[in-house]
């Protein structure tokens, strides 16, 4: 779960139990809002981010992914191509290389989080639940897609980690006000186990500003200067590549805090701050204050900080680097 900062009294925090992802409020003029990548790029003593003696994800992690709604096959493949990218050999810097900050944490035994993550199994879930979506009812999602007929996703109590992904029409609670995805595990009353699980929603119509950012400015900051205006998106689609850092940031939190119980800074376990929440809005080097920080443009101006599968691209937040005490990416550039 992030922090809201900045001066916008009606937007603190206001829910728990959820450990969530909030980027960026959305109200206000000025820049304060992206404050909080720039106080932590540099070393900072002032994180405190303990290991509270829980399990983080240390075995290859199978991840089955659910489609919620209605999903254009463009976005889906951009999305697949991140996921593959985790665990493939691109170009450095890569995705892989991004996630080698994930696996410097380590479990109360010593066991470092997993390289390996594979893709094994999609489910299509068309509206199941209709198109205005609790956060409990995500769980309920993963439960339909578990016991459908006559191909149920796997139900894998021991290795599987499930990523739901709901489309553009579908509202979800909390999303785009608070939150643009939240981690968490299921409750055996609900789906029968325990498994750990994301949602991020596509932001493309909703609130691009807030979830898609640096790819959209916020609406509402009284600098938005239109779409795009910051960079362009490296797959050329606001939405799925606002996504793309949105489930990194979500994969990197329940990897380390898969049962709210293990990474996290802040004495609260309601509303943990965890390790991408420390780096939100920063991509490169000197970020922070509304800027990015330093990262790669193609030759069409499209912005971009690791290497993927296909000759993809992405741009994915950094996340804490727990042995340099700062948010890291593979593209900083060292000086
Ligand atoms: C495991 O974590 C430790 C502590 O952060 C780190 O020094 C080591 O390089 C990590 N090993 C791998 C394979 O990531």
């Amino acid at each position: 779960m992030g922090k809201l900062h900045g001066h916008v009294l009606l937007l603190l925090p206001v829910f728990c139990l959820f450990s969530s992802t909030i980027v960026l409020s959305v109200s206000g003029n000025n820049n304060q809002q992206f404050n909080q990548g720039k106080n932590y790029e540099g070393s900072s003593d002032l994180v405190k981010l303990d290991y509270h003696m829980g399990p983080v994800l240390v075995s290859s992690i199978k991840l089955y992914t659910i489609w919620y709604g209605h999903w254009n096959p463009t976005q889906q493949s951009i999305i697949r191509d991140f996921l593959l990218s985790l665990s493939s050999s691109s170009p450095f810097p890569s995705v892989a290389d991004w996630w080698q900050t994930v696996s410097l944490y380590t479990d109360q035994t010593g066991a470092n989080i997993t390289g390996n993550i594979i893709l094994s199994g999609e489910y299509y879930d068309s509206y199941s639940h209709g198109a205005s979506l609790s956060r409990l009812m995500i769980q309920s999602i993963i439960k339909t897609a578990a016991t459908s007929r006559p191909w149920p996703l796997p139900l894998n109590p021991y290795d599987g980690l499930y990523l739901v992904l709901t489309s553009s029409d579908v509202q979800v609670q909390d999303f785009c006000r608070a939150v643009c995805g939240f981690h968490y595990f299921t409750f055996p009353a609900i789906v029968g186990v325990t498994v750990p699980y994301a949602w991020v929603g596509y932001s493309g119509t909703q609130c691009p500003g807030m979830c898609a950012y640096p790819f959209a400015w916020p609406e509402n900051s009284g600098t938005y200067q239109g779409p795009n205006n910051i960079m362009g998106a490296p797959n050329g689609d606001v939405g799925a590549d606002g996504m793309i850092s949105v489930i990194a940031h979500e994969l990197a939190e329940v990897s380390s805090d898969p049962l709210v119980n293990a990474w996290y800074a802040g004495n609260d376990p309601t509303s943990p701050t965890e390790i991408a929440d420390l780096c939100v809005g920063l991509y490169g080097s000197g970020g922070g204050g509304g800027y990015p920080g330093q990262v790669y443009k193609d030759s069409r101006g499209k912005g971009f900080n690791v290497n993927g599968v296909n000759g993809r691209r992405f741009l994915v937040q950094w996340v804490w680097n727990p042995v340099s005490m700062r948010c890291f990416g593979p593209n900083a550039v060292v000086d």
